[in-house]
């Protein structure tokens, strides 16, 4: 982290609320629903789809899990009365899995059986180490129950993600859909790479395997060494940009998906590079997060992995590094 970021994580705490809501502006679409669906209107004309994320997480009773299953109510709803190109992404321990696994389990299945009916995907976004195993297994009991729309993230710096790779193949055969990402929680070295050049490494074999897996595959990076390695990995295996899947063992053809994979990226991180892709073909998705407690997101993020903060203090002294 440069000294910069290290700098912007000691003023966190004592940084008046309304000068983090000025930052977070450009990575939160904002306080409510009708925001988020006014930045995705407005983002249209970019040939992006998107995933709505309800900001919050670990949610401390039961009762707060009530206001997620709502508001994602009223998301999917936005969604199909829009016709929004978009899909959701949550987090489980938002539903409550740290508190009572059954009811959150409960909680997920009633959002993910409502965006079937409309036929919208639903992602677990993956937290940190204490619920990689818990989120993998709801959405193979998703499964087994019947509701195939619905897949998870899988973090490359964690040393277990190649064997999630083929369990999850295996066990779904065919409708395994993984978001691979580095994993913005900082994890010991017990369990994970923690080294910048080993992360990108690991990300570069997860996303091989995950093609050779026939997963549909959502690479979510911004990083140009993995976004490169991704379109060679692809070509190589005839995949691109309107080909049909020649994949043999990719199962079948996903509605509101791209062919076999898509690249998505954060809402204010490198748009200028998601805009390059998307003319080149690619299918791309915005993650776009609202809600009324940006704060405490914006926050924590920056407690939880400080390269975070050093990131936003680079896109603010170096704003051509990272275009909306
Ligand atoms: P890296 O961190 O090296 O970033 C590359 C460059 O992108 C930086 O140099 C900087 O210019 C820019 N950049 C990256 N992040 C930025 C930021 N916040 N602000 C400004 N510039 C930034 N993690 C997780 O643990 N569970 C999850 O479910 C998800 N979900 C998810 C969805 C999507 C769509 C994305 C893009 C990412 C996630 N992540 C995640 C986060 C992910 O694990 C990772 O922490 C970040 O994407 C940063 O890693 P990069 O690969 O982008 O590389």
């Amino acid at each position: 982290m440069g000294v910069m970021g290290r700098l912007i994580m000691m003023m966190m705490p004592v940084t008046p609320k309304f000068i983090v809501g000025w930052v977070a502006k450009r990575y939160v679409a904002g306080t409510d629903l009708e925001s988020a669906m006014r930045v995705m209107r407005s983002m249209k004309s970019q040939d992006t789809c998107f995933t709505l994320d309800v900001l919050g997480e670990e949610i401390t009773n039961l009762e707060e899990a009530e206001y997620f299953v709502g508001e994602y109510h009223r998301a999917l709803n936005a969604i199909v009365a829009e016709g929004m190109d978009a899909n959701i992404s949550v987090k489980p321990t938002a539903f409550g899995l740290l508190i009572d696994e059954k009811k959150a389990l409960e909680n997920i299945e009633n959002i993910t059986s409502v965006a079937a009916k409309n036929n919208i995907f639903v992602r677990l976004d993956m937290e940190d180490h204490r619920v990689t195993q818990s989120t993998i297994d709801i959405v193979t009991e998703m499964h087994d129950r019947g509701l195939t729309n619905i897949g998870t993230v899988l973090q490359s710096r964690l040393f277990r993600t190649s064997d999630d790779i083929f369990s999850l193949a295996s066990r779904l055969d065919g409708n395994s859909d993984v978001r691979i990402c580095k994993g913005i929680y900082l994890e010991s070295e017990d369990i994970a790479h923690t080294r910048y050049h080993d992360i990108v490494v690991a990300t570069n074999k997860a996303i091989d395997e995950l093609l050779d897996s026939g997963a549909y595959t959502a690479i979510a990076s911004h990083d140009l060494p993995v976004i490169n390695h991704a379109i060679a990995a692809l070509d190589e295996r005839g995949m691109g940009p309107k080909t049909a899947d020649p994949r043999e063992n990719a199962g079948p053809e996903r509605i509101g998906k791209g062919p076999g994979y898509e690249f998505q990226m954060l809402l204010g991180v490198r748009g200028n590079i998601r805009r390059k892709l998307a003319k080149d073909g690619h299918r791309t998705r915005v993650y776009l997060p609202y809600g009324s407690r940006w704060y405490e997101y914006s926050m924590r993020r920056l407690r939880e992995n400080p390269d975070v903060a050093w990131h936003v203090a680079k896109s603010i002294i170096m704003p051509w590094t990272n275009r909306r």
